[in-house]
């Protein structure tokens, strides 16, 4: 399948996460691509098999939580038609809900989330390797 993996990253580690993510789903068998919010084409992520979207926290640590502004903006420029979809975010305290809300508006552009990650540092998160194997088809 081809697996499109974006992230926002400050300051490299969900970029890092990210990485290790794409190396994985390689690993698997997939084609995966691995692309910041900033450059990602949100068409060519539209037709992806599987995408896969990730932020850092962004927020007052314990409360207030988002995804980054371009996270949010990018995934509002998806149309997908029930595309299995995965969230993750790196952070240090606490993701508070944001993957509930990034989750939230994939959904609403018409994916079929059927994973939400964190990492606290700059590895795959764990839990993507059970998500890559509930994709049929590598
Ligand atoms: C302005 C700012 C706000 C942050 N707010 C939170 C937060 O509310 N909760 C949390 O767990 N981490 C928070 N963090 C930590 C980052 O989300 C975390 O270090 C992340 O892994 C950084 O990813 P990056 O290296 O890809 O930019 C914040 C960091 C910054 C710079």
């Amino acid at each position: 399948m081809r697996i499109a993996i974006v992230y926002d990253s400050r300051t490299g580690t969900t970029k890092a996460a990210a990485e290790e993510m794409a190396k994985m789903a390689a690993d698997a068998g997939h084609e995966a691509t691995v692309t910041s919010v900033q450059e990602a084409s949100p068409g060519e992520v539209s037709s992806a098999d599987a995408v896969c979207v990730g932020s850092w926290t962004e927020g007052l640590f314990f409360i207030l939580q988002h995804a980054t502004k371009a996270t949010m903006a990018f995934i509002d420029s998806l149309t997908l038609d029930g595309t299995p979809a995965a969230v993750f975010c790196t952070y240090k305290t606490s993701p508070g809900k944001m993957l509930d809300k990034m989750a939230a508006a994939l959904e609403a552009r018409g994916a079929r989330v059927t994973g939400r990650f964190r990492s606290r540092g700059p590895h795959a998160p764990e839990g993507f390797g059970d998500w890559l194997r509930t994709l049929a088809g590598a």
